[in-house]
């Protein structure tokens, strides 16, 4: 199939970059984003807790969310889709991963280079001073407070309706105009700004590439769609650009 060209434009590439979503965690058993919920969860909509104004309606619900998914993200392992990309770094002379996880198992894996736009599950901050906290009191309270001024405390993600860190989203755009080969992998390509970084790169003259096991708006767009799961996609891409 397309395999082999998208191999050989892996193989002759100066600058990689990728997009991951949380389609390449869903082989570790990690739920996609977008998935049914399960057991007590299942009557919310993530699109529903993962806001501000879900923080300052329901604070010990969406805390105790995020502890639930800390919780499978913690034991969770990577899977060879992740360990694909940790050996892609190896390979390609510039390389930059950007994801929009907040499971850190792209780090757990071995990647290096990693720009995560949506902050990391497992940092905490507060959500008065929004400043990072690493060590606080359980005093019972759900969520803890803030060590300095007694206000909540918060996953240090982004939520809906709230900015990206500017060096974050603005490192991720320049890599994304100036690679000439970009993965997209496991994601829906709905949120924006992540979502545009695909567009850019075709704009800039990167052969796109989308590994999802469903069509996205950046289907029609892509120069190539390998279809399946990213954990066994990748790997027979890497296998087939440096064959042992
Ligand atoms: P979604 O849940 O929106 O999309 C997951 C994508 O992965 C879908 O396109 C699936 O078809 C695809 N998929 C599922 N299983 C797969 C597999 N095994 N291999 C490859 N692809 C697979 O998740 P995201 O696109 O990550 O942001 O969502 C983007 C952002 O939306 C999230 O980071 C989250 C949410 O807003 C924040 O929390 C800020």
């Amino acid at each position: 199939m397309h395999t082999t060209e998208v191999a050989a434009a892996l193989k002759g590439a100066k600058h990689v970059a990728i997009l991951t979503g949380s389609g390449i965690s869903a082989e570790s058993g990690v739920p996609t984003f977008r998935d049914a919920q399960t057991g007590l969860w299942s009557k919310f909509k993530p699109e529903d807790l993962a806001t501000p104004e879900a923080f300052r309606r329901n604070p010990k619900l969406v805390w105790e969310w995020y502890a639930w998914r800390r919780e499978l993200v913690t034991g969770a392992q990577p899977n060879a889709g992740h360990l694909a990309l940790v050996e892609l770094e190896q390979r390609v002379p510039e390389f930059t991963l950007i994801t929009q996880n907040v499971d850190g198992l792209h780090q757990r894996a071995g990647s290096h280079n990693v720009i995560e736009l949506h902050g990391n599950i497992n940092r905490t901050k507060c959500f008065e001073e929004d400043i990072a906290v690493t060590e606080w009191k359980e005093t019972g309270d759900s969520p803890p407070r803030c060590p300095r001024c007694g206000g909540r405390l918060r996953p240090d993600v982004v939520w809906f309706g709230e900015s990206l860190r500017p060096e974050a989203i603005e490192g991720a755009l320049m890599a994304s105009r100036r690679c000439d080969v970009f993965l997209s992998v496991g994601t829906s390509t709905l949120v924006h700004p992540a979502a545009s970084l695909p567009f850019e790169a075709a704009e800039g003259g990167a052969i796109v590439i989308e590994i999802n096991t469903d069509t996205t708006p950046l289907t029609a767009r892509a120069a190539f769609q390998l279809r399946g799961p990213a954990a066994r996609v990748l790997p027979e891409l890497l296998r087939a650009a440096w064959p042992e």
